[in-house]
């Protein structure tokens, strides 16, 4: 079954809107754990508006599960990871001021690049994906740089879900078996919801990881953290089983 990683950039969002530590980003963590979740991500942004570069190093220090850290990998982006070690490193080609990830990296043009940076994170043990859309030539370019996972953008799903999921997920779903016919690891991310998720789990039965946030965190001011996690993780058995 598919791993819940858990977003935590909203919490951090609403802690950065008065100043002081609270909600306290590390207890928040350390609940969501004792929830259920399965692992925590930040994306710390160069304006650092919600996860801070400092959020990292306190969540390395606390997270028990997978520690999955987002981000364009800046100069200090790499530096940051580079000393935390996370489980994980998700590379997002966002602008520096984007409002948020809409799109995934070119694997193919941007390949020296990233070949050098995945190499780097993979010399100090760091499991590396890469945010990518789902496209045959971008997953050979994926498989090339070197990355062990990519990250499918499922923003364009989540938009077409509700007027033909079949038709929605078709891309993805295809893109899914050729990564796993290449031997890449599989995650997925962005705009995911109670209402598509267990659709998505169950067309990509290779799936390994879901990192979710804006959704969950909103869902939980109806719900609390504790139930909406269990609903979340419901949706994802419920896909599994299909
Ligand atoms: N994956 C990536 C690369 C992201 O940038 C984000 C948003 O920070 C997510 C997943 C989670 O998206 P959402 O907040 O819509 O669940």
């Amino acid at each position: 079954m598919p791993r819940l990683s858990v977003n935590l950039n909203k919490v951090a969002l609403i802690r950065n809107s008065r100043g002081a530590n609270y909600p306290d980003l590390v207890r928040v963590a350390t609940d969501c754990e004792g929830f259920g979740a399965e692992g925590i991500t930040i994306h710390p942004r160069p304006d650092q508006r919600h996860a801070r570069y400092d959020d990292v190093f306190a969540l390395r220090e606390s997270v028990t599960t997978e520690l999955n850290i987002e981000g364009y990998p800046t100069e200090k982006f790499l530096s940051v990871v580079l000393e935390a070690k996370p489980e994980q490193v998700t590379l997002v080609p966002d602008e520096p001021g984007q409002l948020t990830s809409d799109h995934g990296w070119d694997t193919v043009g941007r390949a020296e690049e990233l070949r050098s940076i995945v190499g780097k994170l993979k010399d100090a043990g760091i499991r590396t994906s890469l945010f990518i859309d789902p496209v045959a030539d971008l997953l050979e370019g994926a498989l090339a740089v070197g990355t062990d996972r990519i990250e499918f953008y499922t923003g364009p799903y989540a938009q077409s879900f509700d007027e033909d999921p079949e038709r929605a997920v078709a891309s993805f779903a295809k893109a899914s078996r050729y990564a796993a016919e290449l031997g890449l690891g599989i995650n997925a991310g962005h705009d995911l919801n109670l209402h598509n998720l267990s659709y998505f789990v169950g067309a990509l039965p290779d799936l390994q990881e879901v990192s979710i946030g804006h959704a969950l965190v909103t869902d939980s001011l109806y719900h609390g953290l504790s139930n909406t996690i269990q609903l979340y993780l419901q949706k994802i058995a419920e896909g599994s089983r299909r």
